[in-house]
């Protein structure tokens, strides 16, 4: 048996225009936007480096830098912190990414969809699994990260891997569909109606993926919405590879819609001991 290739990178699509939430996004990234006191692409990247990750590929638009400049350290600030004695925070804003842990930076130059943005970090990645991490899909577990979840079947079966829940019958054409028997996928459909949709399994923004993907992708034109779909890529990938899903311990929260931003916010912030007490009042006060 060829010995299992270790997953260590993982690709970050972040070139998307957030549309959803401007004009909050017009010049700010979807995925700066903040849960609390942290960025949503920090939880995605923390979630990364809980699973073993040591290569992160962020997929960036030229308005992007923001992100960049959020891992980057900042001298100044840091000094200004050390100064005044404030070495709580300035251990959690110059620890967030370990030294040994590599950044790459790839463009892409126009969002065609999130297919061709994984496309985009063909290179960066080689013939090896990785795994993409959506940041706008915020999945809060109790016990180990999602992508740490995926990690451990992958280690055991070597096969790719998507995380998945159960959505609402009626929402299936927002997600990735697929119909799975002992986890193990046989079809996989993007966005379709109630009607013709094979089951209400939903992918979420958690996936480790095949490197024979990219040859997939390249060979995928647009789909729904004409966009460039990786779920379009992942059905092809089924005839060649073994593709499983993984119903994940946690809560997802679709941060790329504002109930769901909300909602995450919410959850994040009952959970904080220096903020509950003083939401819980407030929340009260709505619903007498
Ligand atoms: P979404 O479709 O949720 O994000 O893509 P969006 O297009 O930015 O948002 P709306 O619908 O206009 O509000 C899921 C993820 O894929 C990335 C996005 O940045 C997001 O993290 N993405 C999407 C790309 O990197 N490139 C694309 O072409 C499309």
């Amino acid at each position: 048996m060829t010995p299992r290739k270790p997953l260590k990178k993982a690709v970050f699509p972040v070139a998307g225009l957030g549309t959803r939430f401007l004009p909050a996004t017009k010049s700010i990234p979807k995925e700066m936007l903040p849960i609390v006191d942290k960025p949503l692409i920090q939880y995605a990247v923390e979630e990364a480096l809980e699973a073993g990750i040591e290569s992160l590929i962020f997929v960036t638009s030229r308005r992007k830098h923001a992100i960049s400049d959020h891992f980057d350290s900042e001298p100044e600030l840091e000094n200004h912190l050390s100064k005044s004695g404030k070495h709580e925070l300035l251990e959690r804003i110059s620890s967030v990414i370990p030294n040994h842990i590599s950044r790459i930076y790839v463009p892409q130059l126009s969002p065609r969809g999130l297919g061709h943005a994984v496309a985009c970090a063909r290179s960066a990645v080689g013939n090896e699994p990785f795994a993409v991490l959506l940041a706008d899909d915020l999945i809060k577990s109790p016990d180990q990260g999602c992508l740490k979840q995926m990690a451990e079947v992958y280690r055991k079966t070597g096969d790719s891997v998507l995380a998945v829940e159960t959505v609402a019958a009626d929402q299936t054409d927002r997600y990735g569909i697929v119909d799975a028997r002992d986890t193990v996928v046989r079809s996989i459909v993007e966005k379709p109606a109630p009607s013709a949709a094979p089951s209400n399994t939903g992918v979420v923004g958690r996936y480790i993926l095949d490197g024979k993907i990219f040859e997939l992708l390249d060979q995928t034109g647009p789909g729904a919405g004409g966009e460039i779909q990786l779920t379009d890529a992942i059905a092809k990938l089924l005839f060649e590879k073994r593709v499983r899903v993984h119903h994940f311990e946690g809560t997802r929260y679709d941060c790329g819609s504002q109930s769901g931003y909300i909602k995450a916010t919410m959850a994040y912030a009952l959970e904080h001991p220096k903020l509950r007490d003083e939401l819980l009042e407030f929340v009260r006060e709505f619903l007498v």
